[in-house]
């Protein structure tokens, strides 16, 4: 009898013969992936919990009888599966952000102070806040339609998540279904997946007892257990989830933070029951200290309290900054500390060319994580805090920030450690390293850097980290490690090399496809991802290059101002000599101060420069720079505010007009489009009444953005 016989399914485990067994198992497996799929994905079970149950427990059992035959795709074998580059990409309707972060009373005390500055005098006087802990887990979006979850998305870069909706099914936690009243038509929950301590001790008790690999921490674990490709595994990880803000929305069932997130709780939305709600800054703090001492407590991690203003008028009229809301902050809990042996002090070259000393130690666990590396800052670090490498040293680490060298323990030295020597010479190129000094002040910069420039590899490869990092170029499969292998291995020098790669691999006698780590597919898929990136947006094109000062802020600031890349190449260039009307307007942009003005004025005075970006600008394209697609009578013109308002506070003022696409200017120039004059104006209304530039009254400025 051959081992396909159905009569099997029926047999007892301890009478299965090898080839029944096999024949079985294949069974098994094919059946519980199938009742996997009905449960989580179609959320249509068609058989009960206890015959699953019965299912698995009959694969395990023949497994444990025939260990031989353990099939790769078994069930039992998929717990710890490699995360999954397979799930389907998710645009976010509305941005997912992230926080501010304030360390100290005193920055919270800023933090409500601007809020309230933000508004006119008395208005937001008594608005109220709330305050609640910040989990440490991962954000997740999940969408309601007509009360039904239809789509969960991890945060991924803030505008593209992943889809994990079959997984997220699996959490307990999570209701498919939002019940009772008022029920917006479309409402996305947005909230935080963790994993509690005892779970996640118990995870790794198993897996020690298995012989496998431990998980760091619970984060990293909910983090991992969330893009598994079979969402049995993540249902077997006891995951969590508290919902603390959303996204889009049809309707809010309330005009306050705590009456949204009560709304959500009555829906089944499970929110952190010790969300509270503050009135003074003193009340804030009192909320931090209650909760850090709350913290060891709670059975999950929580790394610091966030604070939002309450009404959501207000919260609206705030706005954002950048990625995150002007509106709330992350106070965080103070640093975990531990000492260990300073073993070494490696220098690091950046991309600019600072020189970063960085602590070899011997590994020490810093709040559940294992730290090796941390930094020390610069040279006069080291001699301010003395120290030598053999010290015993203490080092702190605070949520994702690189840990840092505090202090040394001087009782605890060994004799005879020497004083370290910072380098006066690169250590990647050989060329000079200096500390300018600088040209205001005359002090000496803190940071020394390498005067190498383009011919230092170590500033290369950084550059070109930064051209595909995140926030940059972002190119699937390039990432710090790629890019640094590909530097090395000649494939890659410049930015337009990435661009170039496909047709000189097709040529090249030792193609990427040959290489450990790289298949067929891998390739394709790299240069599939490559050539997505061809046409990119201005802003992200004017921070890949990576000029000094200019961060993502500054770089769509520009791209703002100046609409195309030709525009700010042509301005950049005029703008060298410091009497033009080019140096006179670029300075006048609100948010761009004289260090990044000259900064970006030598990036193009620089010859090599000018070469890099040309080779680069054959393979791309850069995007004019969208305006916000509403466009608005004020889009794209220059608007200056002066003299006392009546409804606007100055810092409003400004948020609104860049709402509608204007730009705002500090100074009134031939270039104004619109002088909106409060009380008391003085010598800007002057010089625009000269100049022909319209004149509007608060009242105008209003009316013609159609707020009334
Ligand atoms: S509010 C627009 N509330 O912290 C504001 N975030 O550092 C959205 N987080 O990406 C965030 N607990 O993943 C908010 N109670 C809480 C939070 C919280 C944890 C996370 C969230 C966010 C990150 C920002």
């Amino acid at each position: 009898m051959s081992g396909g016989d159905d009569s099997s399914a029926n047999m007892l485990v301890e009478e299965l013969t090898d080839a029944q067994a096999e024949t079985e198992l294949q069974r098994l497996t094919e059946e519980i992936t199938h009742h996997d799929a009905l449960y989580y994905a179609d959320d249509a079970p068609e058989i009960t919990d206890a015959d699953y149950d019965a299912l698995r427990q009959r694969n395990e059992a023949i497994e444990a009888r025939f260990p031989g035959l353990i099939r790769p795709d078994s069930p039992s074998q998929r717990v710890g599966a490699a995360p999954s580059e397979q799930f389907a990409k998710v645009t976010h309707t509305v941005p997912m952000l992230s926080l501010g972060n304030a360390f100290s009373g005193d920055d919270v005390r800023d933090f409500v102070d601007r809020v309230r500055r933000f508004f006119k005098k008395g208005e937001a006087n008594e608005a109220a806040f709330t305050a609640e802990p910040k989990i440490d887990g991962l954000s997740i979006s999940l969408r309601y339609e007509r009360g039904k979850l239809v789509l969960a998305a991890t945060r991924g870069d803030g505008a593209t998540g992943e889809n994990v909706t079959a997984n997220v099914r699996t959490i307990p936690d999570i209701p498919h279904v939002l019940s009772g009243a008022n029920v917006p038509d479309v409402f996305e929950v947005r909230g935080e997946i963790f994993m509690r301590h005892e779970d996640f001790a118990e995870l790794n008790a198993a897996q020690e007892a298995a012989g496998k690999q431990t998980y760091v921490n619970p984060r990293n674990t909910a983090a991992g257990s969330l893009r598994q490709l079979d969402p049995s595994v993540t249902a077997s990880r006891k995951l969590h989830f508290f919902g603390y803000a959303w996204g889009e929305v049809s309707a809010l069932p309330a005009d306050t933070q705590m009456g949204v997130i009560e709304a959500m709780q009555k829906w089944g939305v499970p929110t952190n029951p010790l969300t509270r709600l503050c009135h003074t800054v003193d009340e804030l703090i009192t909320a931090h200290a209650d909760f850090e001492t709350e913290r060891s407590a709670l059975g999950y991690d929580i790394d610091g309290v966030v604070y939002k203003v309450d009404r959501l008028d207000l919260q609206e009229r705030l706005g954002f900054v950048s990625r995150a809301p002007r509106w709330a902050i992350a106070h965080k809990f103070p640093a975990e500390r531990a000492t260990t042996i300073l073993k070494g002090i490696e220098i690091q070259v950046g991309r600019t060319g600072s020189l970063t000393p960085v602590a070899k130690l011997e590994p020490v666990t810093v709040g559940g994580v294992v730290v090796q590396n941390a930094t020390l800052h610069n040279e006069d670090e080291i001699a301010r805090k003395g120290v030598r490498i053999g010290d015993t040293v203490v080092i702190q680490r605070a949520g994702d920030v690189i840990p840092q060298v505090l202090s040394v323990i001087e009782e605890k030295r060994p004799k005879d450690l020497k004083p370290f020597e910072f380098p006066k010479v690169c250590p990647a190129c050989g060329s000079h390293a200096v500390r300018e000094i600088h040209p205001k002040t005359g002090r000496e910069d803190v940071v020394r850097r390498c005067t190498g420039g383009l011919i230092c590899p170590a500033q290369a490869v950084e550059r070109l980290k930064h051209f595909v990092s995140r926030n940059a170029y972002d190119i699937e499969g390039l990432g710090s490690k790629q890019v640094e292998a590909f530097y090395e291995e000649g494939r890659v020098m410049r930015p337009a090399d990435i661009f170039t790669l496909e047709v000189r691999n097709a040529r090249t006698d030792k193609p990427l496809q040959g290489k450990e780590g790289w298949g067929d597919q891998s390739v394709a898929n790299l240069f599939a991802a490559i050539n997505e990136r061809r046409a990119i947006s201005l802003d992200r094109f004017i921070y890949a290059l990576g000029v000094r000062h200019i961060g993502e802020t500054t770089a769509r600031l520009l791209a703002r101002s100046y609409g195309t890349f030709d525009a700010l190449r042509v301005a950049m260039i005029a703008a060298s000599d410091h009497e033009s009307s080019a140096y006179e307007e670029l300075n006048n942009i609100d948010g761009i101060g004289q260090v990044v003005a000259d900064a970006i004025i030598e990036f193009f005075a620089e010859d090599h420069n000018i070469e890099v970006l040309d080779a680069l600008l054959q393979e791309v394209t850069p995007e004019p720079f969208l305006v916000e697609e509403t466009s608005s009578p004020v889009t794209g013109k220059t608007v200056v505010f002066t003299g006392s308002m009546e409804r606007l506070s100055r810092s409003e003022a400004k948020v609104m007009a860049e709402r509608y696409g204007a730009k705002v200017a500090g100074s009134v120039s031939s270039k104004t489009d619109y002088l909106v004059a409060g009380e008391a104006a003085g010598s800007k209304l002057k010089k625009a009444q000269e100049l022909g530039v319209q004149v509007l009254s608060e009242d105008d400025w209003f009316r013609l953005v159609g707020e009334e």
